[in-house]
């Protein structure tokens, strides 16, 4: 039995013995000892707009009794399919009630069509509407990696709001997203889908974002339930490895704090969880998330994964595809069609009950009621005149416009290049994606169009033409860079500049789903080409734009200042601008670590500690002989064009009890002669438990605003039950001892403070 299976068993039976989802937080020791391990109990959602309808619990429960009373099987199985549009779409299918909800309806007007006549149609069940909207509908903010590296939840929650604000206004209810899979390992291409490495920052991307969609108007999928993000070798669809305290501490979190946050749909991963593919496994869905958890809402299955499970080799049929699907908890398939195919005889033939048919469809009716589609009044259908005036409006793009300024990374400086206060009289742009919109876009892209997307050479040429600047340009290679042809041209238009703004990175389809890579350096001949432009002698700004953490090493010394810039988005270009101007002062940090070299992966700033640490001229340690251990450059890492020093950290409490927050609070001060923000970052240490734990972990973030020489004390709060960590049950445990805190403006942060957690 595997450390896994045993300990989704182990929660299954404790989820029993308290009753299951109605069991309130366990005290399994029974003792009320603050410090015996235990289980996490149900999840109590929080986000006030979870139930937008005006009607009880109860009220909803009643209306789909008397609804389920009057649908055949082939109105359930309507309700149990997600379906996506396209313009051979058959309007029977909603007529008929054998859709309950469409994906990527691309206009408003044939949502407003399609929701007239579904509500016309025998029982008038509204669909949901839906389409991937991670970083905007038809404006886009920079790509969730990047959101990330805004290390700022107000931020997030204004993309949240933007997005929801627009796709709602042209009649989408749903969006699949946030994606809140950890990513640890960078070949992985979806890693541009998430928060990055950190459980803690994933969590504060989590809930601004489901609050902030919420807020907007837009409905929020919790995806991919659970361990995508730990596919092997960063291959894309393929199986995870995880132990059970792994999962319990750096995993799951981030999804009960969606669930905490509103969250009402759960999209079940495509991969294999320690050999089990997650659309049959019924103790992730079923005994933990329905059963401990608590959770009510939907369970939608990714797209054609019950199909899927026959080429996992689980299912040997169609029909054991969706019997194992429906009996692990997919209340709705998305795309296969296998429920409505299948489930009819496996009804018939009693191996599915018609109570988890019922249940399914209780879920999606009761989802519905809550966002209040069965009430014109709540949720009325969107008139299409009055859509095309509600997006890409002036307002939606400045929110898109601080994200992506607040977004950008200042990797190196040296002497002090940027910003361009005084530029040069001629400066050569070089790179393809500098007049590409959709390299600024980046990936699910939604409704989102070429043209509102500023193009970066032409903001710089007109930013800099007051100051007499000539900009000129060539393209080097395309965007790709599969070939070397353009490579003398472009370094003759960098020979007659004074300085050269290279613009490389990945293209836009180098960074998404299925779009996985083994090698991380700057793409094909990219690199080859920056280093014939430092053959010119020209400084290089290397503005670069990336899905992902790349192995900058080559491209390092190339370079006198280099920008990174995961996918900024549609105001991308304008965003680039103000920072290489200095009109923002960059505060981005990397929400991974950049690797020296591919062979690190995967790697993460949170290790555990090593018998054997690596120390200079130790042959026997924990050690690569190729490469240093170190990342290239560190998780939280980012620069700034003036200088932060920290001074005066205290901790409000030298011991504290379980209950207890500890208020860490230290003075910043701006060392600079430019005004900046830091971004503040709080990490933990455990030295000794009964488990190695992490060298450091994110618990706490603040930022601050300073004037040139302005000091402010920064303050931020510890909850001492964040330090609880999981046992191989998937309990927490909180454990007594000392804790090592450190402050600073990265995960290199220096060791500075410590307290006690001292048993009663
Ligand atoms: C992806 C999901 C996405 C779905 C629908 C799948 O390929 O894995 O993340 O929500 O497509 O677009």
């Amino acid at each position: 039995m595997s450390p896994f299976r045993h300990g989704f068993l182990a929660i299954a039976l404790l989820a029993s013995m308290l009753g299951g989802a109605s069991a309130q937080a366990a005290d399994p020791a029974g003792d009320g000892d603050p410090f015996a391990a235990r289980a996490e109990g149900p999840i109590h959602p929080s986000g006030r707009l979870w139930n937008r309808s005006g009607l009880t619990a109860a009220e909803i429960e009643t209306r789909i009794d008397a609804l389920l009373a009057r649908m055949s099987l082939d109105d359930k199985l309507g309700q149990m399919f997600a379906g996506g549009w396209d313009t051979r779409f058959d309007d029977a299918q909603v007529r008929e009630g054998r859709v309950g909800i469409l994906s990527g309806v691309e206009t408003a007007e044939e949502m407003a069509r399609l929701q007239t006549l579904a509500r016309a149609s025998r029982l008038g069940i509204p669909l949901i509407f839906t389409r991937d909207s991670l970083h905007g509908y038809r404006t886009l903010a920079p790509v969730p990696l990047g959101l990330a590296a805004t290390f700022d939840p107000e931020v997030i929650a204004s993309v949240g709001r933007m997005t929801g604000q627009e796709a709602a206004s042209q009649g989408m209810h749903l969006t699949f997203s946030p994606m809140i899979d950890l990513t640890r390992d960078p070949r992985w291409g979806r890693v541009v889908e998430g928060a990055g490495e950190d459980p803690f920052l994933t969590r504060l991307f989590t809930k601004a974002m489901v609050s902030g969609l919420a807020e907007g108007g837009l409905q929020a999928t919790l995806k991919h339930f659970v361990g995508y993000g730990a596919v092997r070798a960063g291959r894309d669809y393929a199986e995870a490895e995880l132990s059970v305290p792994t999962l319990h501490d750096l995993h799951l979190p981030p999804f009960r704090t969606g669930l905490e946050a509103g969250a009402q749909i759960v999209m079940s991963a495509f991969s294999v969880l320690n050999g089990v593919p997650v659309t049959a496994d019924r103790r992730l869905l079923t005994d933990l998330l329905r059963g401990a958890w608590g959770f009510d809402g939907i369970v939608v299955s990714d797209w054609d994964a019950i199909r899927e499970l026959m080429p996992h080799g689980v299912a040997g049929s169609r029909e054991e595809a969706a019997f194992l699907a429906v009996t692990a908890g997919i209340d709705v398939d998305l795309a296969s069609g296998l429920y409505r195919e299948q489930l009819p005889g496996l009804i018939a033939s009693g191996r599915v009950p018609t109570a988890r048919i019922d249940e399914a469809v209780r879920r999606v009716l009761r989802v519905k009621y809550r966002f209040g589609l069965f009430d014109a009044g709540v949720t009325p259908v969107v008139d299409p005149a009055a859509a095309a005036g509600a997006w890409s409006t002036p307002e939606l793009r400045a929110v898109a416009l601080e994200a992506a300024r607040r977004s950008i990374v200042l990797l190196k400086n040296d002497g002090g290049l940027l910003p361009l206060v005084r530029p040069p009289k001629r400066i050569a742009v070089i790179g393809a994606a500098a007049r590409d919109a959709g390299d600024m876009m980046g990936s699910w892209g939604a409704k989102a169009e070429r043209g509102d997307t500023p193009i970066f050479l032409d903001e710089l040429a007109a930013r800099l033409k007051p100051f007499g600047t000539r900009v000129s340009f060539a393209e080097g290679c395309d965007d790709a860079c599969r070939s070397t042809e353009g490579f003398e041209a472009a370094a003759r238009v960098a020979e007659r500049a004074d300085l050269i703004v290279a613009v490389l990175g990945e293209p836009w389809f180098l960074t998404a789903e299925s779009t996985s890579r083994t090698r991380l350096g700057l793409p094909n001949h990219q690199q080859a080409l920056l280093d014939r432009l430092a053959a010119t002698g020209r400084p290089i700004v290397l503005v670069t734009l990336a899905g992902r953490p790349m192995v900058m090493v080559d491209a390092w010394p190339k370079a006198k200042a280099v920008l990174y810039a995961f996918s900024p988005g549609t105001l991308g270009a304008r965003a680039l601008v103000d920072v290489l101007t200095g009109e923002v002062n960059p505060s981005g940090r990397l929400p991974m670590s950049l690797p020296r070299a591919v062979g690190q992966l995967p790697l993460s700033y949170d290790m555990l500690p090593t018998g054997r640490p690596p120390s200079p001229g130790d042959e026997l340690a924990a050690r690569y002989v190729d490469e240093a251990v170190t990342p290239f450059l560190p998780f939280g890492y980012g620069l700034s064009y003036t200088g932060f020093a920290y001074e005066d950290l205290r901790l409000s409490v030298a011991r504290v009890g379980p209950g207890d927050t500890v208020t860490a609070s230290v003075t910043v001060r701006n060392t600079g002669a430019r005004a900046g923000r830091e971004i503040v970052q709080l990490y933990v240490h455990d030295p000794v438990a009964s488990r190695s734990r992490p060298l450091r972990q994110l618990k706490g973030v603040a930022r601050v605003d300073l004037a040139p020489g302005e000091a402010k004390r920064v303050e931020i709060a510890l909850p001492v039950a964040e330090l609880a960590f999981a046992d191989d049950e998937g309990r927490r445990l909180l454990e007594a001892g000392r804790f090592d805190v450190f402050v600073g403006g990265s995960s290199a942060a220096e060791p500075t403070a410590s307290f006690e957690l001292a048993k009663p």
